[in-house]
């Protein structure tokens, strides 16, 4: 099975499948990061305006000129379209005003002139806003200020009651996934409504990567635990985004488009569902 590194977005919009998530990455580190995942071949990065490090992002971003591109570009081959970039609106900043204005003071953290994707970072159910944000959002996508938008920790019911009044379908769910915490019932739903699985902590924070079963395929295949784990994302047509803070690590993260893991292996796979979160239950963010 022969994998396209990018997926199309339900408004035509291109994206990788694999980007650089940027949770817990200081603020000085983050520039310096983002410049490595780009000489290393990623295309693609997450941050959100509660990491703190969008300035250290968008200077990573704003220096494509000073390196040469992971795939044989000479210096300076890159530009700001060959990137995509998403952040996300806090939940401090909920409702229609709230979020125009700090969508505003993200892309002036990033230093950029338009964004790839935006999204509402958590649905924060009890402040009863999300339609008013997502509102706003729809307003910025119209104005041309970001190629697409959104949603992260939606819930089936919370994606239900948002299209009931959106006029925009959300492009990706970013939700956490990964072997233990396989998420069917939002993939069948997001597949039956266009919108694509993003999975976030793909690696389980890392916790996943020391499951025996993963380990046997490992070994069975002569690759690492996390490029087992990442090729199970693509082939369940997820998009996936770790995090990782080493040039070996973020290049054995990408070294997963040259083989292919067999039904059976998915099978194993899909046994290992055991609900068990790594991150907050949406229920309990607000
Ligand atoms: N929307 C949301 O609410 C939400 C929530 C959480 C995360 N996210 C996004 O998802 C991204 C990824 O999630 P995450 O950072 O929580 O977890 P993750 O990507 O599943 O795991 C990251 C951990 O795995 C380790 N790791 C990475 N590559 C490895 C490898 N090849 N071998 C062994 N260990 C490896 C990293 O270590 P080192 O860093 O030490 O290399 C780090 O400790 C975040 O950075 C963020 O962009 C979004």
């Amino acid at each position: 099975m022969r994998l396209s590194p990018r997926l199309a977005l339900n408004n035509g919009v291109m994206m990788d499948r694999l980007g650089f998530g940027l949770y817990k990455v200081p603020p000085a580190d983050a520039a310096g990061l983002v410049t490595m995942a780009l000489e290393t071949g990623y295309r693609h990065v997450d941050t959100a305006a509660m990491y703190g490090n969008e300035t250290g992002v968008g200077k990573g971003v704003g220096a494509l000129s000073a390196f040469a591109g992971g795939s044989g570009e000479p210096a300076g081959s890159l530009t700001r379209q060959d990137v995509f970039v998403t952040t996300k609106v806090w939940n401090d900043d909920h409702g229609y005003d709230a979020t125009l204005r700090a969508f505003d003071a993200s892309m002036s953290n990033l230093g950029l002139e338009y964004l790839d994707l935006y999204l509402i970072h958590w649905p924060c159910e009890k402040r009863g806003l999300f339609t008013q944000t997502y509102r706003a959002m729809e307003t910025l996508y119209r104005e041309g200020r970001v190629r697409a938008i959104g949603v992260a920790n939606f819930q089936p019911r919370h994606l239900d009651r948002l299209l009931e009044t959106a006029e925009v379908v959300p492009a990706v769910n970013q939700i956490e996934l990964h072997p233990w915490l396989q998420q069917a019932e939002l993939r069948e739903m997001h597949a039956a409504l266009d919108i694509l699985t993003e999975a976030w902590s793909p690696l389980g924070r890392g916790r996943a990567l020391t499951d025996p079963v993963i380990l046997a395929l490992g070994a069975e295949h002569e690759r690492t635990p996390a490029q087992i784990v990442l090729r199970w994302h693509l082939q369940l047509g997820n998009l996936a985004i770790p995090k990782a803070s080493s040039s070996g690590r973020l290049r054995e993260n990408r070294g997963i488009f040259d083989f292919e893991l067999s039904a059976t292996d998915l099978a194993d796979i899909a046994a290992l569902e055991c609900g068990l979160r790594t991150g907050s239950h949406p229920d309990n963010v607000n």
